[in-house]
């Protein structure tokens, strides 16, 4: 019935998508399509609804309106935003990484890799133990498993730690390990979502040269939020920009990173300057008001799950320099919400003397995070300096920042703003 897709054809189509989260719209009407063979960049400020477009791309939440279609390499095409979220990777072979780090940490690296093939071996058992044991079926499944744990730890330059347990890997090599786990479900779609967060430029390199190699190589497409704008401009070949859920931009890395939409958006000038840059390309734009408690109708379901899904908590680890680099609680996000509860210890009503100090100097902060945290009764350096980890824990549950403030040291910051008046 389909004709059977070229390379280069959409792989991927979203189209007219929102997910509205109460009175907050998270997405609004978004279309945009990802190319067979090709590396999809989707970047945007922090809270642009990145991860929330991942989320019903791979089944974790019910769009409020739209359709996302996967075209398959047999021409076949699935609808995911119909699909039970457990066929997405089963059926419409879509893998995806999350932005905290979810590995089974006490077990080894092949085990990690195995796990991910439990439905293929299961399914080479005939789901009988006689299966298991006798089967020639099953022992080629087993033995062609094993092969592609391999050949996948290999790529990703792991090999060597095979049978070292996974949360005892620097952070970089846990990242490239969760792609390789990804890998070796045979995936069509790989999203990536934020892969280089947190990696030093040492371990960026590496993912970069992981994510080549894996476009070249197995033709697999890949949509990638990314917020290093070098990781976007060296590997992508196509980038899709968000800005409080709506697309302001969609072209090859060079004409995107010359728009100035994505200038003001997203290249961080200061706030005057992208007031003046969007009346200059007469951009208009509703930020709806976020009002409280997540919309549980489209919220993750409980049994949202992914072939990759083995959740584990916090991964403490140290990347290869010996920094340590903090991760926070992987919990759902429905769960980091009713985190929530705790307020702020340095919350004050209102701004002291009337006016806030300027929080998108600290690097990590955009508009929309300064917005929340005014919500939260965060107006000055200060406040953020004095912060103790209950607040950063509360703070990121609120942002959805899944351990920047750690990693970005938003507190040192603050200090250093808070001692020179805001200078900087
Ligand atoms: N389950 C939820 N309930 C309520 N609001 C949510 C939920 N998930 C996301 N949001 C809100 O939707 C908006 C988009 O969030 P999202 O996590 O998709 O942004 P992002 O672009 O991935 O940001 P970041 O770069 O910080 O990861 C944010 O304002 C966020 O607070
Ligand atoms: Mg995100």
């Amino acid at each position: 019935m389909n004709a059977v897709p070229a390379m280069n054809d959409p792989i991927l189509s979203v189209d007219h998508l929102s997910m509205k989260f109460g009175g907050l719209v998270a997405i609004g009407d978004l279309s945009f399509q990802a190319r067979r063979g090709e590396i999809t960049a989707l970047i945007g400020p922090n809270g642009a609804g990145k991860t929330t477009v991942f989320n019903c791309i791979t089944g974790f939440y019910k769009p409020s309106e739209g359709m996302i279609t996967l075209t398959s390499r047999s021409g076949k095409q699935f609808l995911l935003e119909r699909l039970p979220d457990f066929q997405i990777p089963a059926k419409a072979k879509v893998a995806r990484t999350f932005q905290n780090i979810r590995l089974f940490s006490g077990m080894t690296l092949l085990e990690n890799l195995l796990v991910a093939q439990h439905n293929k071996l299961m399914k080479a058992s005939g789901y009988t133990v006689l299966g298991l044991f006798g089967f020639s079926g099953y022992r080629k499944a087993s033995a062609e498993s094993m092969e592609l744990a391999k050949h996948w730890l290999e790529k990703a330059n792991l090999i060597d730690r095979a049978d070292d347990p996974a949360g005892d890997l620097p952070y970089g090599a846990q990242r490239r390990l969760e792609i390789a786990r990804a890998m070796c479900t045979g995936p069509e779609l790989l999203c990536l979502d934020e892969p280089a967060a947190g990696l030093n430029p040492r371990e960026s390199l590496a993912l970069n040269e992981l994510l080549i190699d894996i476009k070249a190589t197995t033709g697999t497409s890949i949509l990638l939020i990314e917020h290093d704008m070098s990781v976007v401009m060296q590997i992508s070949d196509h980038v899709v920009v968000l800005e409080y859920g709506r697309k302001i931009s969609d072209g090859d890395p060079t004409s995107v990173k010359t728009d100035p939409r994505v200038i003001a958006a997203y290249l961080g000038v200061d706030d005057t300057e992208v007031t003046d840059v969007l009346a200059e390309v007469a951009e208009d734009r509703v930020i709806e008001k976020f009002d409280g408690e997540p919309d549980r109708a489209h919220g993750p379901s409980d049994s949202a799950s992914m072939m990759a899904g083995a959740v584990s908590d916090t991964i403490g680890h140290s990347d290869e320099a010996g920094e340590t680099v903090k991760v926070s609680r992987g919990a759902s996000k429905a769960a980091q919400y009713d985190q929530r509860v705790a307020a702020l210890s340095t919350a004050i009503a209102a701004p002291r003397g009337g006016s806030a100090d300027e929080l998108t100097r600290i690097k990590g902060i955009g508009p929309v995070n300064e917005r929340k945290l005014h919500e939260h009764g965060i107006f000055h350096f200060d406040q953020i300096a004095a912060w103790t980890q209950a607040d950063v824990e509360a703070a990121e549950a609120y942002l959805e920042f899944d351990g920047r403030i750690g990693r970005e040291d938003w507190i040192g910051q603050a200090k250093a703003f808070a001692k020179s008046g805001g200078a900087a």
